[in-house]
């Protein structure tokens, strides 16, 4: 059994999780409509990416014996103006999640919930892949330039990601 605490803290997680979702697939689609498929390829799988996460969360709640509180999910932006903006968008959301990681680690020592610390031993190494791997992205994308002609091989790369 969890804590109603360790509870509600994790159903944030999920809607945290599933607005990662809603925002990587905005940014998908700001992808197709820029004619940059590889990239929105990239971003759609990264939104299903997440959604995996929130169900991880919402597993871990009912394997607890733990309530499930499926909150109202805020609507992303639908506009950037470059891959690269939307990159560095990536990147400072991955950050801030990596900050929810963490307080939720600190919250299950806190509440001596070894369970739940150990769950989240999953998610500390995600985030540490995950912003690693938009900061390459993102470093790509500086050296070669933002605009989307150079992006063109960037971009056929970008859709090979299964
Ligand atoms: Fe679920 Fe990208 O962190």
């Amino acid at each position: 059994m969890i804590s109603r605490t360790i509870e509600e803290a994790l159903n944030k997680q999920i809607n945290r999780e599933l607005y990662s979702a809603y925002l990587y697939l905005a940014m998908s689609a700001y992808f197709e409509t820029a004619n940059m498929k590889g990239f929105a390829k990239w971003m759609r799988i990264q939104a299903k990416e997440e959604q995996t996460h929130a169900f991880k969360f919402y597993d871990y709640i009912i394997a607890r014996g733990g309530k499930t509180n499926l909150l109202a999910i805020e609507a992303p932006k639908s506009k950037w103006t470059s891959a690269g903006k939307v990159f560095e968008e990536v990147y400072a959301h991955e950050q801030k999640v990596t900050g929810f990681i963490n307080s939720l680690v600190e919250l299950a020592i806190k509440e001596k919930d070894y369970a739940t610390f150990e769950m989240l031993q999953w998610f500390v190494k995600e985030q540490v892949e995950e912003e690693e791997h938009v900061s390459e992205i993102l470093a790509k994308i500086k050296a070669i330039g933002d605009v989307p002609g150079h992006l063109f091989y960037l971009d056929h790369e970008m859709g090979k990601r299964e």
